[in-house]
């Protein structure tokens, strides 16, 4: 079969009462039309095309990693005028045109697999994915008259009768490529100033061709999104996808309501997510992890076994296997925790490479730093990375000791195995197996304490 594709997106939106457009509102940080690109990607059409409105460059920009092209649809003038405007691309094509809105997010590939199925088997001229709406909704009625498709009439302009019709259109069509000619026969719509698309099905019928609607989907994937409860909702229902996808796969979650996925991330097996979690963008987690509630993790790399404890934000950075991070760490980009290194309590990690066996185990900020093996960070130790023009780099050798309180100012290096004694202010670099320490030596003053008492006593009795 010969496929082609064309995806309406020109609409503005009106219902959602916003200036951002329609299909780049988003679910999970990803515009609503990527979802839609992505549902018919695995057809590869021979064209793929996007209808627009002229003030859409915000639309291109979001697809420009997907392999679509545009048409623009010049006035908003109805589904009807924007299919129109789309057939300027598909001169010299002869076959089968799936139609999608650019609103409808939700639809699997294997319904829409199934329409073009049935588009075949019946050869049909149109056919369209039907579904039964509960509720009050604004969505075409599908009229049949004997069980065949007759017309499609729009809520503002259905009879009480025709609004009681539960079966309605999603606004998905597979349209024989013959059949665009009669687009022109579209009249415009007097209520709404506009061509509809739906009103193709009572022209085709007319002629004599044949019409099929089939109810492939149910109302929450066929939803489309027209305001902001209904994305709300969508948002939802792909969240709880997401999560009964992962528990087939052997992840558990303690609280599914309070646990957001993002689409692209990846969880292993016998892995656990806590409540409140939050993964987002492309970050994949290994197996038998831990994920502990209030915890943010972005576009990062989490490998196998590893413990992230309660309120910590790890961003786009990895973690390797059985790393114990947290609590309240925050991870920031760059950075590359290494295999069974721990993370503590209020420590900062920033765009610092820290190797196997390495312990920051309290309250210590390490930025531009790169760390080696069997470290160990006593608390409160900082790099002082930045001179207020520039970032400097600290450089921590393997097997070496940094005591509490310890300030390194970059560019410095501590050689391999090496100590720092606490306290210390380091601002040159230590040789290996050697031991720095540069506070001011403790002395002792005697009698020091007594003498102040002393005198407080004295002045007392002046009063
Ligand atoms: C449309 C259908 C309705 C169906 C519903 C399914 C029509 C007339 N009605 O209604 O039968 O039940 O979808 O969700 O088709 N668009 C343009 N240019 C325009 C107008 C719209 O490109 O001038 C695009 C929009 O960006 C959107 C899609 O077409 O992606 C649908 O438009 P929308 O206004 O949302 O139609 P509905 O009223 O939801
Ligand atoms: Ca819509």
């Amino acid at each position: 079969m010969r496929l082609s594709t064309v995806l309406l997106a020109a609409g503005s939106g009106t219902r959602m009462k916003s200036s951002t457009p329609k299909v780049l509102h988003t679910i999970f940080n990803k515009p609503l039309i990527q979802y839609v690109v992505e549902s018919i990607r695995q057809f590869n059409p021979e064209n793929n095309i996007v209808v627009i409105s002229p003030d859409s460059d915000l639309v291109k920009n979001a697809l420009i990693d997907y392999p679509v092209t545009f048409a623009v649809q010049k006035k908003r003038l109805g589904t009807g005028d924007a299919l129109k405007a789309a057939t300027a691309k598909l001169k010299g094509f002869n076959g089968t045109i799936l139609v999608l809105c650019g609103d409808t997010p939700l639809v699997c590939t294997a319904t829409l697999k199934n329409l073009l199925r049935l588009h075949k088997s019946k050869r049909e001229d149109i056919s369209l994915i039907s579904f039964i709406a509960e509720g009050p909704h604004a969505y075409g009625r599908i009229i049949r008259k004997n069980n065949r498709v007759e017309a499609i009439i729009e809520d503002k302009d259905a009879g009480p009768e025709q609004k009681r019709i539960r079966e309605v259109n999603g606004g998905i069509y597979a349209i024989e490529s013959h059949l665009l000619k009669l687009l022109k026969e579209i009249k415009i719509n007097g209520k709404k100033g506009e061509y509809y698309l739906t009103d193709l099905v009572d022209i085709a019928v007319r002629k004599g061709y044949r019409v099929g609607a089939h109810i492939l989907g149910n109302e929450a994937e066929l939803t489309g999104i027209n305001t902001r409860r209904e994305l709300h909702n969508a948002g939802n229902h792909i969240r709880n996808r997401i999560i009964e996808g992962l528990m087939e796969n052997g992840v558990s979650f303690i609280d599914t309501a309070s646990a957001y996925i993002h689409p692209e991330s990846k969880i292993g097996m016998d892995t656990i997510i806590y409540p409140n979690v939050y993964i987002d963008g492309k970050t994949s987690i290994g197996k038998n992890c831990s994920i502990y509630p209030n915890t943010r993790v972005i576009a990062s790399v989490i490998g196998d076994n590893v413990i992230v404890k309660d309120s910590t934000v790890i961003e786009h950075s990895t973690i390797k296997d059985k790393a114990v991070i947290g609590p309240f760490a925050h991870i920031r980009p760059g950075s590359v925790i290494g295999p069974s290194s721990k993370i503590g309590n209020f420590v900062e990690i920033k765009k610092t490479i820290i190797g196997a066996n390495t312990k920051a185990s309290h309250l210590s900020y390490l930025g531009d730093a790169e760390i080696g093996e069997n470290v160990n960070i006593g608390a409160g130790t900082i790099t002082c990375n930045y001179d207020g023009k520039t970032k400097h780099k600290t450089i921590i050798e393997d097997n070496s000791f940094i005591g509490s309180d310890t300030q390194l100012v970059a560019p410095v290096r501590v050689s391999r195995g090496a100590y720092v004694g606490a306290g210390s202010t380091i601002t040159k670099d230590v040789p290996p197996l050697s031991l720095a320490i540069s506070r001011a030596e403790q002395k002792h003053i005697h009698n020091w304490a007594t003498k102040k008492m002393n005198e407080q006593k004295a002045k007392h009795k002046k009063k």
